[in-house]
């Protein structure tokens, strides 16, 4: 255990108070000591029930001596603004996922960290989740031979109008909000290795950012990534790695519960058999790897982060232009 990281809050985000909050309050590798909004009664109320002080206004937090680090649970469009503010004032950052909207601007705050000595992390929780590992072990062992592809999806149902990933103008889109995952489950089994050689990004509904993409990807061996996701749909979340001799697949692999025991399913010649890894908190997980990371001194950002914005943007750059909602007169 580290000395606990005191932690001051950007927004009263609905993340923050469904999740991140009641995980802060409940961890032992951070002390939650301040939550800030543009609203003073919003801020009142989030501190009140999680016991820290409240802030009108972001600078007040990034100007408090007693906050070590920052938690950024803002709008796409403002991470990259709020998170450089934060590193500017001497305060490591927790920022959601995607850290940034572009590579530019995440190569742009990851050196600031580096330059500032400062831990800069992407609250993207399913990477610290045991499960992953056991994939990529077993994968390593060669019980299904040789990787030839991965399949990776991620789906969520629509959510109401006005909501942050329906705008344009905060950063919106299926592809940072659902897509960042399957790229990152890619990078996590495939490697850095990755390039993008085709992707379609479309809207459904009479939305003004795309609602649904897939991507195909590959690894200069010859390995094939087909990634799939939306935001318009039923829920759906899992990936599967196959190769010459089996394959593995796995459900529920994004978004966990802490009581939810993953079951891997080998596929071989000889049949399939279940393999169940013990269930895991992974937000409680990467809020002690961030507690670490500060604790260590460690500036460094994860590469697979600008792994991750190199390959979103270059899904973004792949999508036809004319991939909107068809029109009625097709068909
Ligand atoms: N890691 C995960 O599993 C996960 C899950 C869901 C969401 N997220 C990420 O978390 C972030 C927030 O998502 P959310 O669903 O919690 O969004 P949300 O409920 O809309 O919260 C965003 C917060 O940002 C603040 N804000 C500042 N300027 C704003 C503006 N112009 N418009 C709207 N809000 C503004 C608001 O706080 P104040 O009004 O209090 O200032 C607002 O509550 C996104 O980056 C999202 O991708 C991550």
């Amino acid at each position: 255990m580290v000395t606990p990281v005191r932690v001051g809050v950007l927004g009263v985000a609905d993340i923050a108070v469904r999740r991140m909050l009641p995980a802060m309050s409940a961890s032992a590798d951070v002390d939650l000591v301040a939550v800030a909004s543009r609203d003073r009664a919003r801020a009142a109320g989030a501190a009140a029930r999680f016991g820290c002080r409240p802030v009108t206004g972001y600078e007040g937090v990034l100007t408090d001596p007693g906050v070590e680090a920052v938690y950024v649970p803002l709008p796409l469009a403002l991470h990259a603004r709020w998170t450089g503010a934060a590193l500017d004032a001497g305060k490591h950052v927790l920022a959601e996922k995607p850290l940034t909207a572009s590579f530019t601007e995440t190569a742009h705050v990851a050196e600031q960290a580096r330059r500032r000595g400062l831990a800069l992390m992407e609250n993207i929780a399913f990477v610290h989740h045991p499960q992953h590992a056991e994939v990529a072990r077993l994968v390593a062992a060669g019980v299904i031979g040789e990787p030839r592809t991965f399949r990776a999806v991620f789906t969520v149902p629509r959510r109401p109008a006005g909501d942050i990933r329906l705008r344009r103008d905060l950063g919106g889109g299926a592809l940072a909000d659902t897509g960042v995952y399957p790229v990152r489950a890619a990078l996590r089994l495939l490697g850095p290795d990755l390039v993008v050689a085709g992707a379609v990004l479309s809207r459904s509904g009479g939305a003004e950012v795309e609602t649904a993409g897939a991507a195909l990807l590959r690894t200069r061996g010859g390995v094939s990534a087909q990634l799939e996701f939306g935001m318009d749909h039923g829920y759906r979340s899992g990936y599967e790695i196959a190769g010459s001799a089996g394959r593995l697949s796995v459900d529920h692999v994004f978004t966990p519960p802490a009581d939810h025991r993953p079951v891997i399913r080998r596929e071989d010649r000889s049949g399939t058999t279940e393999i169940v890894v013990p269930a895991a908190d992974q937000i409680g997980l990467t809020l002690t790897a961030f507690a670490r990371a500060v604790r260590d001194g460690r500036a460094q950002l994860d590469e697979a982060v600008l792994h991750e914005a190199r390959l979103l943007d270059a899904i973004r750059a792949a999508s036809p232009p004319a991939s909107a909602e068809p029109s009625a007169e097709c068909g």
